[in-house]
């Protein structure tokens, strides 16, 4: 079953950036865009096991640390090799100045 688990203070993500999120045995990645708005996905990377949170947010694009392979956070969408395996994206929203994902 799908629910909304908080993540942190809204404030605690700088734009343009993103954080490595843990829970319930699981690993997430959540962003804020440069223009303000919020997007979760996989916190490991589909290529090989790194975590995407040591990554660099550029516009739209979280750029892997280990072999800079890039994913839209936004789709989730692979932009090319090494990585070929699209990232699992889940919703995310803003309630009373914290950051939630649904995690299902
Ligand atoms: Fe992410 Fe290789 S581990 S691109």
């Amino acid at each position: 079953m799908a629910r909304w688990v908080e993540v942190c203070k809204v404030g605690d993500i700088e734009e343009e950036d993103v954080i490595r999120f843990d829970y319930d045995g699981r690993t997430f990645a959540v962003y804020r865009s440069p223009d303000d708005m919020y997007f979760a996905t996989d916190g490991l990377c589909t290529h090989e096991h790194a975590y995407l949170a040591d990554g660099f947010v550029i516009d739209n694009i979280i750029e892997c640390p280990k072999h800079n392979g890039r994913f839209d956070y936004r789709t989730g969408a692979a932009k090319g090799a090494p990585v070929c395996v699209d990232l699992r994206t889940y919703p995310a929203k803003v309630e009373a100045g914290s950051v939630f994902i649904e995690i299902a």
